[in-house]
């Protein structure tokens, strides 16, 4: 009788999660510099039109064949743009930009909202856009938020200046709102996003997410649109 039970408890979570539609995950945070992965065209999935845009060195469009910076150092180079720090629209829900498992040709470009059900920010939610991956695991949004920490690979020193292992800590980045101060002028706003609109370090935080169609307010500045859900 007890494992009867056990069976039908079982059995009607399951049903829950799937009506739902959500799967759980984990936040994490980046600011490599780099150029996405979603933009190379060979990376994004299908039905996507794209690529993600990336950005010169004073973050207007990159020249056509520049090279991403984080594997070149001279000629025309491709870094990120700082258009892809996070966009607040009210105390609890914001847009931003991410990275998002380890297949860029599962992920590139598509949307996804998630709600953090754990943390100084549990109750808030995002929609993000996914473009880049890697280095993650697959049900993990590595948020795009300056100060992030640089990761595996880093051209903020290239595009800023910034210390070789980046700013804070390369894993995580800085570790407080009023390291945000090291960053440029114009990182500061969404450095400040994550101590101050999200309530503290995101890292490892979880979540529960679902995909959605992107808002155009993504789609206008990546310069990608995934296939239609
Ligand atoms: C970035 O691109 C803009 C627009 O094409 C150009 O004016 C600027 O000189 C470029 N900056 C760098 C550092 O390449
Ligand atoms: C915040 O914005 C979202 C998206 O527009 C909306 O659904 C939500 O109701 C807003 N929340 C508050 C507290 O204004």
């Amino acid at each position: 009788m007890p494992s009867k039970l056990y069976l039908i408890i079982v059995t009607a979570f399951t049903a829950i999660a799937l009506v739902n539609g959500q799967t759980a995950g984990t936040t994490t945070t980046t600011w490599d510099c780099c150029e996405p992965a979603c933009g190379y065209t060979s990376n994004l999935s299908p039905g996507a039109r794209g690529p993600v845009q990336s950005c010169n060195k004073s973050n207007q469009p990159a020249a056509a064949g520049a090279q991403n910076a984080c594997f070149a150092s001279s000629g025309n180079l491709a870094f990120s743009c700082d258009k892809y720090q996070p966009i607040i629209v009210n105390s609890t829900f914001s847009y931003g930009f991410a990275g998002h498992g380890n297949t860029a040709t599962s992920t590139c470009c598509k949307c996804y909202q998630f709600t953090w059900t754990s943390g100084a920010g549990a109750g808030k939610s995002m929609i993000v856009q996914a473009i880049n991956a890697g280095g993650i695991t697959d049900t993990d949004f590595d948020i795009y938020t300056p100060g992030g920490g640089v990761g595996d690979y880093n051209a903020c020193t290239a595009q800023y200046g910034a210390p070789s292992g980046g700013w804070g800590r390369q894993y995580g980045g800085v570790t407080s709102d009023s390291q945000c101060s090291q960053l440029p002028s114009n990182l500061q706003a969404g450095c400040h996003w994550r101590w101050e609109w999200a309530g503290g370090d995101v890292n490892e935080w979880q979540i529960t997410y679902k995909q959605v169609n992107c808002p155009s307010q993504l789609t206008s500045l990546s310069g990608c649109t995934p296939a239609a859900i």
